[in-house]
């Protein structure tokens, strides 16, 4: 019984995806994919053709080293279960702690405007829609490919989408100027790995990701910069900035913010502990 075979019952074909990759965890996740049944329930199930191909497949490309969540196509997210493929980052969980900050930055108000600058899957900007009922957003990304994503998954929410608009372009420059002066907040997961960090980074990561959503250049704060320098002349009075760093870059990050007239500094961690969002106000 092997997997190129795509005969016999989903327990075998899950035990030989356990002995080529060695997670249980995974070989569960695959076979309930392709089987559309919970494992072990479907463990007696003859393998259709079509979802043993299918599986066969899928192990195919675990086994060449593609990341899991794309190799499903779709990744949990929050509330969410979105749509991930190689043009966008995979949502993180760390990801989760930011929208969770950029929530609590909302919840006084009954309604309010928010922009999610490099949106990729539109993970958080889906999620404040989804959570918050008051708010609109607008979503921006440089890459039309991850845009197509995020409109993809906005299919995925329904109603709720008539509160997204997506927007292309660089930063600050995807939006129309009518919103100057009038964003409550702004959230971003900016790239922020520098040009040598990427290069050193887990090749799951560095061979499978885009590299435009990871890396933002020589020193990795130039997006955080970008986002920080154009957001005073787009927030509201009391608007709010929630930016997604990693823990060394608080120091030059604050100072990018104070150089750019924002105060009120607070800084967030993620669930490991470290420093990982940082909110800035007007
Ligand atoms: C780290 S990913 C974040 C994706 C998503 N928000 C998330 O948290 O999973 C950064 C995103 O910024 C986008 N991006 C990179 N450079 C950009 C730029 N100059 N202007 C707008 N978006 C940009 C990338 O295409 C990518 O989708």
């Amino acid at each position: 019984m092997t997997a190129e075979t795509l005969q016999g019952t989903w327990r075998e074909l899950h035990r030989v995806a356990l002995d080529r990759l060695g997670s249980p965890r995974e070989a569960r996740w695959l076979v309930e994919e392709a089987s559309g049944r919970p494992w072990p329930a479907c463990g007696d199930d003859p393998v259709g053709e079509q979802p043993g191909r299918r599986f066969g497949a899928m192990l195919e490309r675990r086994s060449t080293g593609e990341p899991l969540q794309y190799v499903l196509g779709s990744w949990a997210f929050r509330t969410l279960e979105l749509l991930v493929d190689r043009r966008v980052l995979i949502p993180r969980p760390e990801t989760e702690v930011l929208v969770g900050v950029a929530l609590e930055a909302l919840a006084p108000r009954a309604s309010a405007l928010a922009v999610d600058l490099g949106t990729g899957s539109g993970a958080v900007a889906l999620s404040l829609v989804a959570e918050h009922p008051g708010v609109a957003v607008w979503a921006t990304d440089a890459s039309p490919a991850a845009l197509d994503v995020a409109a993809a998954n906005a299919a995925g929410v329904g109603g709720r989408a008539a509160r997204l608009r997506l927007a292309l372009g660089d930063w600050w420059a995807a939006l129309p100027g009518e919103l100057r002066g009038r964003v409550d907040l702004v959230v971003s997961n900016p790239p922020y790995l520098s040009a040598a960090e990427l290069a050193a980074a887990d090749p799951a990561v560095r061979d499978w990701e885009p590299a435009s959503a990871l890396e933002a250049g020589p020193t990795g704060t130039e997006a955080l910069a970008a986002i920080l320098a154009g957001a005073p002349g787009w927030l509201a009075d009391d608007g709010a900035v929630v930016v997604e760093l990693s823990p060394p870059q608080v120091p030059e990050a604050a100072r990018l913010a104070r150089a750019a007239g924002l105060g009120a500094l607070e800084v967030r961690a993620d669930l490991a502990g470290r420093d990982r969002v940082l909110v800035v106000r007007r």
